[in-house]
């Protein structure tokens, strides 16, 4: 498949976009690319305020209330997504957790591997063969940079985006030729919600040279999609450390990954 996607009119489910990079992505895709953004987060009154926002760029937009680390949410997501018609797919929805990985509670270990792997799986795996059967689509993951090495203090994270890394790029193969491109984006460090939240803000501010503004980044993910790349990183730096974490010896990046990491933990 060559042809760019084209977004005007479509409707795009994009998971995750009551913050952060996938309310920019939304914004975005009503304001910049005519499209139908399909609001999917727990936080039902951010979707809506945004939902009102992007009716004001002359989009039809859609809201999901759904907890996408619950099975039957996800039954509900999907059922509820494919009654409306969906032409593009942006799984976004990802917790974190920073600090020593044995003081991870049961529940965050958990909400991790359910929300960034379960969630991720279990929807491609719906929302592909729909697409399919439709002609055509796209679908992206957004994985990260973390999923290019072991990551010491986000070890349970790190692993999880390392899934979704592996598991996008050998279902965008297996998809060669067909109607509907996967595209895997990892970004680095992005200034949003999970960054203050996790404590990597303290580190890694907003302005910070690893640190990219959610805006620039999000355009980076939406044109890769619309250009259908396997892969993507966004960001002249990021590539550069992106390329030396994946051809350097993997005892050695672990190693500085946690000698940075250790100087930003939380004291
Ligand atoms: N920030 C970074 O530095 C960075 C770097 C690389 C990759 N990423 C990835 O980028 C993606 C977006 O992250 P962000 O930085 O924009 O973080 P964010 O501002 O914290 O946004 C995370 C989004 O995921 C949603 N979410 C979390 N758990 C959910 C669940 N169980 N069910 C449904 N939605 C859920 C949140 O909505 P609700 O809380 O309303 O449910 C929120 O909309 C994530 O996959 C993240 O791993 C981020």
């Amino acid at each position: 498949m060559t042809a760019k996607l084209s977004l005007q009119g479509k409707t795009v489910l994009v998971t995750g976009a009551s913050s952060g990079l996938g309310l920019e992505m939304a914004r975005q895709l009503a304001r910049d690319h005519h499209a139908n953004p399909l609001l999917v987060a727990r936080r039902k009154d951010r979707l809506e305020a945004l939902a009102e926002e992007l009716r004001g760029f002359g989009a039809t937009p859609g809201v999901i209330a759904a907890d996408l680390s619950k099975p039957a949410d996800l039954d509900r997501c999907f059922a509820e997504a494919t009654a409306i018609g969906v032409d593009a797919v942006i799984l976004n929805a990802g917790v974190t957790y920073f600090g020593h990985t044995l003081a991870q509670t049961t529940a965050d270990v958990a909400a991790i591997v359910a929300t960034n792997v379960n969630g991720v799986v279990l929807l491609s795996q719906r929302f592909v063969p729909y697409l399919l059967e439709r002609g055509g689509g796209a679908v992206m993951l957004v994985s990260s940079m973390a999923g290019f090495q072991p990551m010491p203090f986000q070890a349970v994270y790190g692993g999880s985006k390392a899934f979704v890394t592996s598991y996008g790029l050998a279902l965008s193969e297996e998809l060669r030729g067909k109607e509907v491109s996967v595209t895997v984006f990892c970004p680095g460090g992005i200034a949003t919600e999970m960054t203050d939240t996790s404590g990597l803000s303290a580190k890694y501010p907003k302005g910070h040279p690893m640190v990219m503004d959610v805006e620039p980044c999000a355009k980076r993910a939406l044109g890769a999609m619309i250009a259908r790349h396997r892969l993507s990183v966004p960001g002249g730096l990021n590539k550069v450390a992106a390329f030396f974490a994946q051809m350097s010896p993997t005892r050695l990046v672990t190693r500085l990954v946690a000698n940075d990491y250790r100087g930003a933990l939380p004291r």
